[in-house]
């Protein structure tokens, strides 16, 4: 008895929501028909964002290019070296202690990860005899983070060896290069007596610049010198008849100066915010 009650109030609701479905149904296809009918051909697509080099790539490149204008030819050497070309043949021996100075990140087999370019000083002068008039532009790493280090920055080695080269030639063309970078004719460089195990006597090159509160500052760019007898003898290079610079630039610590950055960090965070700014650099 019951069944019969309850089939029909059954089929009531299955046709009352059969109606109700038919009826989307149809509204459905109508909406589509529409908007397929509205589809304009002719609007503008997404822009698609368009990238950009790196400002440390683009002070690399300018770099590159002022010492090429000088007649230095550029060359590279791996960021995997070994304890030789990083240390010994640049007469930092094993237990001497600036190789404290460095904290380096060992690999395994005596293989590090370089902490310096003048590892390929020692590669170049295995390879060419002089004159040798190189530069070396590349990425070093070194255990050291906070806001003037990070643990890879890049660096700029410069080596010249011929018969009577001087200091003198040393200085001037580190005061062409920094001139012509930062396109300043009167800016201030002052060479101040260092200490680097590879070259004797040794300087370290400071800028003076502005800070955000109007103060005097120097800023220290590079290391310098003119090459020890030892590296020269250890290349096979008569020290008595040749002699040479170096230096070694700091790539960041340029491009702080000139783009006016006071956390390093900055650079290798990728924040596009950050980086947009030198899109037109
Ligand atoms: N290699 C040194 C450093 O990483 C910088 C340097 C100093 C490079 C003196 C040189 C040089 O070629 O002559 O701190």
């Amino acid at each position: 008895e019951e069944k019969a009650l309850a089939g029909k109030s059954l089929n009531n609701a299955k046709s009352t929501i059969n109606a109700i479905l038919e009826e989307k149904k149809v509204l459905l296809s109508k909406v589509e028909s529409n908007s397929k009918d509205e589809f304009d051909f002719s609007m503008p697509g997404r822009a698609s964002s368009i990238g950009s080099i790196h400002p440390i790539t683009k002070i690399m490149n300018k770099s590159i290019e002022i010492f090429e204008s000088l007649k230095f030819e550029c060359v590279e050497g791996p960021e995997v070296e070994d304890e030789f070309h990083n240390f010994s043949a640049l007469n930092i021996p094993e237990s001497h202690p600036a190789r404290a100075m460095h904290d380096t990140f060992y690999l395994d087999n005596n293989f590090l990860l370089r902490t310096h370019t003048s590892s390929v000083q020692v590669r170049t002068m295995d390879q060419q005899d002089p004159p040798i008039r190189i530069i070396a532009p590349g990425k070093v790493y070194r255990k050291d983070s906070d806001i003037t280090h990070t643990p890879m920055f890049h660096q700029i080695e410069g080596l010249y060896i011929d018969k009577e080269v001087s200091f003198s030639n040393l200085k001037s063309i580190i005061n062409i290069f920094l001139k012509s970078f930062f396109e300043q004719d009167d800016l201030k460089i002052r060479f101040r007596p260092s200490y680097f195990p590879f070259t004797e006597p040794s300087a370290e090159v400071d800028i003076e610049y502005v800070d955000s509160k109007g103060n005097k500052n120097w800023l220290e760019i590079l290391g310098c010198g003119m090459v020890h007898p030892n590296v020269l003898d250890m290349a096979k290079i008569d020290s008595s008849i040749y002699s040479g610079y170096a230096f070694g630039l700091g790539v960041e610590r340029l491009a702080m100066l000139k783009l006016g950055i006071t956390d390093l960090r900055l650079f290798y965070e990728n924040d596009l915010r950050f980086l947009k700014q030198f899109q037109r650099m």
